[in-house]
């Protein structure tokens, strides 16, 4: 004959204190691994572009991206960058205009890069065409390689 337990005569098992401990630390643990393991993922594999702005390039955009006679616009050092896909290379001049610093637009169909506040035009150098600003816009080296666009800082 089988002892029966009279407060669970049906036999389930009943959640113990102990196994809701083991629950309890098992979590915490699983939280621990999370808010460690993470960052520590992060600095062992950091994504690309963190890789690629050691030293004195800084990877921007992919070829790929950029169709020909296209522009896309991108963050260098905090500013914005137009990186132009123009005549068989890629360009990276100033989206900031040298007036009064409004932001620029590339014209694919004029093939120049115009200011819409003044008016202003540069072209793919960077150079005044016409307008109001008072000199070119700041230009960036650029090297591509294995289809993707660096700057690369002088
Ligand atoms: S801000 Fe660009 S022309 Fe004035």
């Amino acid at each position: 004959m089988n002892p029966q337990n009279p407060d669970n005569p049906e036999g389930v098992e009943q959640p113990t204190r102990r196994s809701l401990l083991t629950w309890v630390i098992l979590f915490f643990t699983s939280l621990s691994a999370l808010i460690i393991g993470v960052p520590l993922l992060r600095f062992l594999f950091p994504p690309e572009r963190v890789i690629e702005k050691r030293g004195r390039k800084t990877f921007v955009a992919r070829i790929k991206d950029i169709q020909k006679g296209r522009a896309k616009t991108v963050l260098y050092e905090n500013s914005p960058v137009l990186l132009i896909n123009y005549g068989g290379s890629i360009r990276a001049v100033s989206a900031i205009c040298t007036h009064m610093g409004c932001f620029l637009r590339w014209d694919d169909r004029a093939g120049q890069i115009k200011c819409p506040c003044h008016y202003a035009a540069f072209d793919i150098d960077g150079e005044v065409l016409s307008g109001p600003p008072p000199r070119p816009l700041k230009t960036f080296k650029v090297e591509v390689t294995h289809g993707k666009i660096f700057i690369v800082k002088d």
